[in-house]
Order: structure tokens, then sequence, then C-alpha cells
């Protein structure tokens, strides 16, 4: 595999995080974690390098192909939860590229008022939100690093106007493994739970320790890029949640989230949904 991992070594973000697993405008040659799920998706916005990783996965299971629409089928279904329990204010963090059925509409065909912000930290992700989604009434693309929550609060508030004494729901689908342990994944829950107001919904997947050792291995290549993962259990992913009232049935496969009779899968993605108690 044609990668070179230190091809953006030291890169500083917009919000000042200094590493070589920020995204920048004009990489080459740097495996990326929107684009390698791009690819998973049958996208076209991806490069050889990104195939080539999802080619690595898809020979040891195909059938990954079918858990990336489970995944974003979760976090749809999550969405609609929150809508039709009055939830007005949607901010889906690590959005991906946009990808049809996408939160605002799903949000917005229960409650037109709905408003929805899309935050990413890789700009190229970014730039296509804003100019795809953003143009629509009530819906806003912010460039973010959640491992900076305080930043992306402040653009809540004083760019998108969120008004945080009113519920919200947040999606995190498929983003939290991209945050190493000594990013504080914990940390940056809590830093938005903290300004959540009671009723509000967290809706998170997360790719599991329970995954077939095979696919845990192709992840291992990964490492030093911006799409390097660690997965965690389902009691590490439960922690997270910390503050929050878990629904049933817990942190589970995301399979058992939407259908019974969903097939399961060598890569493990488990999901979840909280709600900040009154
Ligand atoms: C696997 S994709 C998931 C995209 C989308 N949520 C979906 O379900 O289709 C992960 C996304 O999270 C973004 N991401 C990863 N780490 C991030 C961070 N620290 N802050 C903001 N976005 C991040 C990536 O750029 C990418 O677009």
């Amino acid at each position: 595999m044609n990668r070179d991992p230190t091809s953006n070594a030291n890169a500083t973000t917009s919000v000042g995080i200094s590493d070589n697993r920020t995204p920048q405008p004009f990489e080459h040659g740097q495996l990326n974690s929107a684009r390698v799920y791009d690819y998973l998706l049958g996208g076209k916005d991806n490069r050889e390098i990104d195939r080539d990783m999802g080619d690595e996965l898809l020979s040891r299971a195909p059938e990954i192909k079918s858990l990336v629409w489970f995944a974003r089928g979760f976090g749809l279904k999550a969405v609609e939860m929150a809508a039709g329990d009055g939830i007005r204010q949607f901010i889906d963090l690590g959005s991906g590229f946009p990808r049809s059925p996408n939160v605002h509409e799903v949000a917005q065909g229960i409650e037109p008022s709905a408003r929805v912000v899309y935050v990413d930290y890789d700009p190229v992700v970014h730039t296509h939100c804003d100019a795809l989604l953003a143009k629509r009434h009530g819906v806003t693309a912010l460039l973010g690093d959640i491992r900076n929550p305080h930043d992306i609060l402040d653009q809540l508030k004083n760019h998108a106007l969120f008004d945080f004494s009113e519920p919200v729901a947040i999606t995190l689908v498929g983003v939290l493994h991209y945050v190493m342990d000594t990013e504080d994944p914990a940390g940056i829950i809590a830093a938005f739970r903290d300004q959540m107001a009671p009723g509000s919904y967290l809706a998170l997947t997360h790719g599991s320790l329970d995954s077939s050792p095979e696919i845990l291995e192709v992840l291992t290549g990964t490492d030093g890029t911006s799409a390097q993962v660690t997965f965690r259990t389902a009691a590490q992913t439960e922690a997270l949640m910390a503050g929050f009232e878990l629904l049933e049935p817990g942190v589970v496969p995301v399979q058992e989230l939407l259908r019974p009779d969903l097939p399961s899968t060598r890569m493990v993605m488990l999901g979840g949904i909280g709600r900040k108690g009154k």
C-alpha cells in the first residue's frame, strides 16, 4: 500500500491542535477517514490510498458495505426519535461528506423549522457540506475538531445561534473511535453534556473490540494518519455516555438497534442513545 504517514507530520488544525492525524486541505498520499468511509459507502470522493484500505477491509469482511449503511441508518433513526420527541436543534459531529438521506432531511421532514449544524474537522468535507447542504433554510456547516469541544460550542452559540437553554440532539456516528484515549473522549462528551438542556439526546456509534482479530489487524495500518482508530469495548463505550440515561437496549451492535433480523458482521459497530434527565 502506498502510504506515507510522515507527509502530514506536525500539521496544525484551524483550532490549534498540532498532530499528524488532522486532515489538511492539500495533503497528498495520506490516508483519510472521511474518504475511506466515502469509498465504503459507494461514493466518489476518495483516492487510491483510501480505496486500498477499503479493499483490505472488504477482502476480510465484504459485509462491511452493509455495516456502514446500518450505522448511518441507526444515526438517522436516533434523529427521527429526537425530532418526534420535540427536539428542534440538531448537531451532527463528524458529519462526513454529504450523503442523502442526511440529518436535515429527516429532522426537517418531521418539523420543517428544525435547525441542523454539520461539523467536521476535514476542510474538504467542510467545503462540500457548506456548498451542498448549508444553502438550505436552517442548515449550517462548521469547521471544527471535536477534540476542541469549547471551540465548537462557541461556534454553535455565536455563529449558528443555537440556544442551549432548549434541548438539542447530538449525533456522533463513526467519529469517537478516531479520538485516542490520550485525547480524553469522555471529557469531550462531558463538555457538550454540561451545556445540553434536560431532555437533550446523544446518539453515538463506536467501533468494537469484539470485531474479528483480522479486522483489528488491518486497522493497525491506519496508525499515524487521520484514519487511525482505537476501537473500544461496549463497557468503555457506555462509560463515554456517563451523565445520560441510556435508552434500552443500551450499547449494542447497531443492527440490534435497527431491526431484529439484520445479520451480524465481523466488524462490530456499537450504537447507543442517551437522554439527559430532566
Ligand atoms: C467514518 S466518517 C463518518 C461520517 C458520518 N458521520 C457518517 O456516518 O456517514 C468520520 C468523519 O468524522 C470526521 N472526524 C474524525 N475525527 C474528527 C474530529 N476530531 N473532529 C471532527 N470531525 C472528525 C472525519 O473527517 C469524517 O468525516
